[in-house]
């Protein structure tokens, strides 16, 4: 932001707080007990104490305030959950009262945050969202019939790091998860590739969805001052706007093509979610209208593509990192696979190790550290405290699979933790919800679970991989970088050696 704007926002902010005193709440009756936090700024409260990585702020402040603490992040109140049991209560047997969202602005850019099942709240136009997605898009038998589709776009991906290995040159590991993530997903709900390097119309889209993700991702004065939505001080919502109006368009011309018959060449009727969704308008109580689709495709892309492909970086940079563990991996798929054999989505049950490298990335370097933000429906007794209605409720995934408490060497990277251990990512072990849990869980889990391990797999199986100019193991670098995903801060650049 630069400086004037900044002026410009202190001053509405400042009178903010003298038109809408919330020092109000000191002087009520039978005043309710609040959850503890620091004490904050006049006007800022406790914003600058969030600093650049807010997951780590955030648990630091809470190893002293406690598992559920209050801050006022300038005028929303704002409680952070940053215990296994506490997410528990919140999330399980609160679960009602905690399933709508805090919306921030930059999705309200074309009224978005209306039509969206991420950020509608958990009303009866958001189960019709859950409900197809359940039922169309990620159930068991759509994404079976997917499978080979997926598995192209895996064999361009081999034939791209085969052609680098063979010059020599390194692979960008992020750049190239995230091409064949949007081609994963471009080709399930559409069989169409997105990530193709020779088509303008797939790089046109795939950069406006990056670009999208990144201004989502900003920091925003107007999350934190209201009144502020109204002037839009960064433009965040603008730029939103414009990006989202793109996308949305291309996804309209997509599905009118597909309507009028025309389909994608090698496309088989009736397999992609796009048939699956637009087959329901012949339906007399149908789910979704044809207007609704591009929001929902919108949704699913942005939710899916940096997710997937920030934990696929991070698995690879673990691993190169800690050779003894990728050999135990490339051993493991040596033994089940076989050698020149390709990993299949149905061999995945069969390759635990590989399984318990994904979970132990998830837990080191959840992409949503924070989960999306929650929102007190009505006052909540949590903890022994009540949490305000209509705070902002964040739970700090990644301080809770870090916890010592719960974890043996928690920041180490070790596997062999959920080897023969129960514990998994579907939101029934607290120490562990990546993909959050309760009603608004991830509800793209049941692909996400096949994509990764099926693009590990495949890299480390066949291919040994050597860091570029000549950085050993232990010197690599694995800060993080906050933002809509939690990313690595520099990418992963790795040479490729056919074995
Ligand atoms: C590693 C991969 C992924 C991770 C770790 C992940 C994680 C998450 C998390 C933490 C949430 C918020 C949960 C909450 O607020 O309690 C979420 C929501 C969501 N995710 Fe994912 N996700 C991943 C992949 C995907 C994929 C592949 C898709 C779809 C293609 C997807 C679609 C969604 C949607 C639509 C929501 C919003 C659900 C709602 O608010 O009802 N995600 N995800």
């Amino acid at each position: 932001m630069d400086y004037p704007s900044f002026l410009l926002c202190l001053v509405i902010a400042w009178a903010a707080i003298y038109l809408l005193p919330f020092a109000k709440k000191g002087n009520e009756p039978n005043q309710r007990k609040q959850p503890p936090g620091p004490s904050g700024l006049p006007i800022f409260g406790n914003l600058f104490s969030l600093g650049t990585m807010p997951h780590i702020s955030l648990m630091e402040l809470a190893n002293k305030y406690g598992p559920l603490m209050m801050l006022q992040l300038g005028q929303v109140p704002t409680v952070i959950v940053t215990s296994a049991d506490v997410a528990k209560e919140a999330l399980q047997k609160n679960d009602v009262s905690f399933s709508s969202r805090h919306v921030v602005d930059a999705v309200r850019a074309l009224n978005h945050h209306e039509n969206s099942i991420a950020w509608l709240p958990a009303g009866s136009q958001w189960r019709k969202l859950r409900k197809v997605c359940n039922s169309l898009v990620f159930s068991a038998s759509r994404l079976d019939g997917s499978q080979s589709l997926r598995r192209n776009k895996i064999n361009d991906l081999l034939s791209y790091v085969k052609k680098s290995s063979k010059d020599g040159v390194a692979v960008d590991i992020g750049q190239a998860a995230f091409t064949t993530s949007l081609n994963l997903l471009s080709n399930t709900f559409f069989s169409v590739d997105l990530g193709d390097p020779n088509s303008e119309f797939a790089h046109d889209l795939r950069e406006t969805i990056r670009s999208l993700l990144e201004e989502v991702g900003k920091p925003n004065f107007a999350d934190y001052f209201p009144i502020l939505q109204k002037i839009d001080p960064q433009s965040i919502r603008r730029r939103t706007s414009v990006f989202s109006g793109k996308v949305i368009g291309i996804f309209k011309i997509m599905i009118d093509q597909r309507l009028q018959g025309h389909r994608p060449a090698n496309s088989i009727n009736g397999n992609d979610v796009l048939d699956a969704l637009l087959a329901i308008n012949h339906e007399k109580d149908k789910e979704i209208e044809t207007s609704e689709i591009p929001y929902l495709l919108l949704d699913l892309f942005a939710a899916g593509t940096d997710t997937t492909s920030s934990t696929l970086e991070w698995a690879m940079a673990e691993l190169l990192h800690n050779p003894e563990k990728l050999k135990k991996a490339q051993i493991e798929l040596q033994e089940i696979i076989g050698e020149g054999n390709p990993v299949e989505e149905s061999d995945i049950s069969r390759l635990p190790y590989l399984q318990a490298v994904i979970k132990e990335t998830l837990r080191l370097h959840p992409p949503v550290p924070l989960l999306l933000p929650k929102r007190a429906d009505t006052d909540v007794k949590l903890n022994g405290f009540t949490v305000p209605k209509n705070a902002q409720v964040l739970i700090n995934v990644w301080a809770i699979s870090r916890d010592p408490t719960l974890w043996e060497n928690p920041t180490s990277f070790e596997p062999e933790k959920f080897m023969g251990s129960e514990i998994d990512v579907k939101g029934r072990n607290f120490e562990l919800i990546p993909f959050g849990a309760g009603r608004r869980i991830c509800p793209g889990l049941p692909l996400a679970v096949r994509m990764i391990p099926l693009m590990l797999g495949s890299l480390i199986h066949g291919f040994d991989w050597q860091l570029e100019d000549g950085v050993s193991p232990e010197k690599m670098d694995m800060e993080e970088k906050f933002g809509i995903t939690l990313e690595k801060a520099r990418r992963l650049r790795a040479i490729p050696i056919c074995v």
